[in-house]
């Protein structure tokens, strides 16, 4: 299937203070209609920089963005903040760790989601709250005919976050990028907004860019993997090679042990020893060689990320080869 969304060598860098922060570093990935595509890797690697740019909310006067974004044969990264506009919301919608951040405290959530609406379509102001009841009722809010009379203040935090997912709807967008959706959540609210993303990505063939944390979240639902080390994408795998295969040292640190079909799988991912380079001023060869037992003379060099297996949905950018891999695993 030809994806919807295609990220070609994305580089995003920040001029700080302290120099330029090279937050992205050419980092390239597809998304298929109907896909649910995980983005993990430890705090700082530039998932959430990655996320933000495809819909143009990195844009910023300290910000350098090159690359290309193409959605459904469209190219983002030089479109103009009023069409980008349009397309976020409308074609891609995000949902980040915490709603307050996107919920107005002062404002009704009903109008909130019609206004939305309204912005975007041509409909009256109570066709656009029936169809927000609509929208709550689809992300399994109860009684939403007297919920949408209610301030966001008046939600739970799971309640919030379904709010937030139904707003992220309601223009009815082609993909969804959750930003940690669930990390602020307790484990069963967690459960039941992630059994939502799943059963939306089912009902609507939506596809979601997912990033998060939680081994066993990417398990659950992703159906492809990728993983990212200081701003770099060193594996980028299906669901069950990942799991299964993985060849990436870094991917064997986060995956634990467990990377094997006879054991149980981790539920986060393993703290390796050690910590990620200086976004400032990364290393010139495999960035992950410094925190790599593995490492040897070639890795001085840039290792590129290629399908390095009989498999061309399996890359990874590591020089071992294979079969030391999986001598070493
Ligand atoms: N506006 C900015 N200006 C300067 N540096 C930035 C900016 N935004 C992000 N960064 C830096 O870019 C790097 C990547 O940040 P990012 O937020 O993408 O990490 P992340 O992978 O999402 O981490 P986490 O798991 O903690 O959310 C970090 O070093 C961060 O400090
Ligand atoms: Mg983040």
């Amino acid at each position: 299937m030809s994806p919807i969304l295609t990220v070609t060598d994305l580089r995003v860098s920040f001029a700080t203070e302290d120099g330029v922060v090279h937050a992205v570093d050419g980092v390239s990935f597809d998304v298929a209609p109907g896909e649910v595509v995980a983005i993990v890797g430890e705090s700082g690697s530039g998932k959430s920089v990655t996320a933000q740019t495809l819909v143009g909310l990195t844009r910023s006067s300290n910000a350098k963005i090159t690359g290309s974004v193409n959605f459904d044969g469209r190219e983002l990264t030089t479109m103009s903040d009023d069409e980008l506009r349009g397309v976020r919301g409308e074609h891609i919608a995000m949902v980040f760790q915490d709603p307050m951040t996107s919920l107005n405290p002062v404002y009704r959530v009903g109008d909130q989601i019609a206004e939305m609406i309204r912005a975007h379509r041509d409909v009256s102001r109570a066709e656009a709250l029936s169809r927000a009841v609509e929208l709550l009722r689809s992300v399994g809010i109860p009684t939403p005919e007297r919920r949408v009379r209610d301030y966001p203040h008046e939600f739970s935090g799971g309640m919030r976050q379904r709010v937030m997912i139904a707003m992220a709807l309601a223009l009815e967008p082609e993909i969804l990028i959750a930003d940690e959706p669930t990390t602020a959540l307790d484990v069963t609210i967690q459960a039941q907004i992630l059994r939502l993303l799943d059963s939306l990505n089912r009902d609507r063939n939506l596809s979601v860019v997912l990033i998060t944390h939680d081994l066993g979240v990417v398990a659950e639902l992703a159906d492809r993997v990728v993983v990212m080390y200081a701003g770099h994408i060193v594996e980028d795998a299906p669901l069950d090679e990942l799991f299964y295969n993985p060849q990436h040292p870094y991917t064997w640190g986060l995956l634990g042990s467990i990377a094997r079909l006879d054991e149980a799988r981790p539920e986060r991912l393993t703290q390796i020893p050690g910590s990620p380079p200086s976004l400032l001023n990364p290393p010139t060869g495999c960035r992950f060689a410094p925190r790599c037992k593995y490492a040897f003379d070639r890795c001085t060099q840039p290792p590129p990320l290629e399908a390095r297996l009989n498999d061309p949905t399996h890359l990874d950018r590591c020089w071992l080869e294979p079969a030391e891999k999986v001598a070493n695993r």
